[in-house]
């Protein structure tokens, strides 16, 4: 959701140079721009207002964008076309090219950049000479640089590994390195130390702005190796089934990045819309974490779940038969229930079996089937990402429940459909203590009536784990994808 902001920040950092509050048309419009954001986030809160508040960003970023480029501080205007230009055409075209299903790596991509600009900004600000300025204002402002710096190494590592790991590049398996806490701390120790030295050199220095200050550019180039490393480990680290919080952590982090870029360069829009993402992906990580029953701390000391796609070695994991069902006996079941639940899930989107699902949700209905959907907070691989599609397909927002609404109808249910789901309908996360997402609260599918598991094979979900509601007696297998099996539902029920 807050891809949007992250990207234009990116953009928003480069040409804005000192002082932007000279001018009082590029204070007002910012004001504005502020105020578009707020808005933006708060419609994107609601499935209905979603789109108005989509608006209300592109508004206030281009509104951003306008004032900026033609305030008092910016003067190279053929340098300023020269990076905007193609970034805007490559950007467009990613955009327009990028599925549904590679989202998450595109805003992780985006935050990588947001991460890359803080550091760059970073290294000008230091690089620029500051005649005049204070003792208190040279420790302030080396201080600025040096946070921005770090937390934007730590955001662009993260986002590329993050990013590589969502794309299937490198394994989602956690990288348990020995003693990998006492690194992550020693890293974090010998940050705080570079940043008081390079504090502590550079403001020396400023008393003399003519001069070089190599030793403070050899220590901040030091802290930008040393977090970056640290940010890459630190997501490493984590395990396939709570790269959902890392993603919002993520965002987050890129926020807080811009703010720090903001300060540097005396921008106030870039200071409260990089508050306002910073905190939005703070809030958002922590109601992930929730969703998950997981803290925040135990997500980054990481090691949760395993890999994506695997299946158990023979002789492990659940075993048993599976019962197969056919699409034409799947579409009759439905049609004689009283009551449907639609759990969709990742393969939902990589079918891109939502508008097919849409048709077949208006026939139940025409029929009498009090048809609903169950979202978990976690399904897909992005915050929201179900959400998105079945509004997409023109679902009915009031139909499309989250998990603690549905979970407790879920016993009185006669059908519950379970389109390309596996880990959010896991049973073994709520009765199986040794299973690696032991605790992760799931969608108990298995108390209804009769459960129909609509996905290809056997293979697993994102966090590798192996499925007990398979083999339940009341669980019926429809094997194939999901797109092409809810065709042969529809072209099974007529009328
Ligand atoms: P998963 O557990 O990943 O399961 C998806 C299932 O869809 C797979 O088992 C796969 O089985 C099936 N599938 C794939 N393509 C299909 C197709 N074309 N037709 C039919 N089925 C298909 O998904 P989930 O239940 O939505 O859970 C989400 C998981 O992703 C969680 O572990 C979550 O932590 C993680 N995650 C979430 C996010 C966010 S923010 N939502 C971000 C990153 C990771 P087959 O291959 O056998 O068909």
């Amino acid at each position: 959701m807050h891809w949007m902001l992250d990207t234009a920040i990116a953009t928003t950092a480069a040409p804005v140079a000192d002082h932007a509050a000279g001018n009082s048309l590029v204070t007002i419009a910012y004001l504005v721009a502020g105020v578009l954001f707020i808005l933006s986030l708060a419609g994107l809160s609601k499935q209905e207002t979603a789109s108005r508040g989509t608006w209300y960003g592109i508004l206030g970023m281009a509104l951003a964008l306008v004032a900026a480029i033609l305030g008092p501080d910016v003067t190279l205007y053929g340098w300023l076309a020269i990076a905007i230009i193609p970034a805007a055409l490559i950007g467009g075209a990613l955009a327009i090219r990028v599925q549904m299903t590679e989202m998450p790596q595109l805003v992780a991509l985006l935050h990588s950049f947001v991460g890359a600009a803080a550091v760059l900004v970073g290294f000008a600000s230091f690089l620029d000479p500051h005649p005049g300025m204070s003792m208190a204002e040279a420790i302030v402002h080396e201080i600025e640089v040096y946070i921005g710096v770090c937390v934007g190494a730590i955001t662009l590592t993260g986002s590329i590994i993050a990013g590589l790991k969502l794309h299937g590049k490198i394994s989602g398996k956690p990288l348990m390195l020995p003693a990998r806490h006492l690194l992550n701390l020693v890293a974090a120790i010998v940050t705080v130390l570079l940043g008081v030295w390079f504090v502590d050199a550079a403001v020396d220095v400023a008393a003399d702005a003519i001069v070089i200050d190599t030793l403070g550019v050899t220590l901040l180039i030091a802290a930008t190796v040393l977090t970056g490393l640290l940010g890459a480990h630190m997501v490493m680290a984590i395990g396939g089934a709570d790269m959902p919080v890392v993603v919002s952590m993520l965002n987050s982090y890129s926020g807080w990045a811009a703010a720090a870029a903001g300060f540097m360069l005396g921008n106030d829009l870039l200071i409260i819309t990089g508050a306002l993402v910073g905190s939005s992906g703070a809030i958002l990580s922590l109601i992930m974490c929730r969703g998950m029953n997981r803290s925040l701390v135990s997500v980054i000391l990481g090691g949760f779940g395993a890999a994506e796609g695997t299946k158990a070695a023979p002789g492990e994991g659940p075993q048993g038969e599976v019962i197969e069902i056919n699409a034409e006996d799947t579409v009759d079941y439905m049609r004689a229930a009283k009551s449907v639940v639609i759990v969709p899930g990742y393969g939902m989107a990589v079918a891109q079996a939502q508008h097919a699902l849409a048709d077949l949700t208006k026939k139940l209905r025409a029929d009498g089937v009090v048809v609903r959907f169950a979202i978990h907070p976690v399904a897909g691989r992005l915050p929201g990402h179900m959400n998105v599609l079945l509004a997409e397909a023109g679902i009915p927002y009031d139909i499309v429940l989250e998990m603690d609404e549905i979970n407790n109808d879920l016993p009185d249910t006669d059908v519950v459909l379970v389109i390309g789901a596996n880990d959010i309908v896991n049973p073994g996360a709520e009765n199986d203590p040794s299973s690696p997402i032991a605790g992760m609260p799931v969608l108990q599918v298995w108390k209804s009536k009769m459960v129909v598991v609509m996905k290809r094979g056997m293979a697993t979900g994102y966090a590798g784990v192996e499925n007990p509601l398979f083999f339940n007696d009341n669980t019926r297998m429809l094997f194939g994808d999901a797109k092409k099996s809810v065709d042969e539902m529809l072209a099974a029920a007529p009328g």
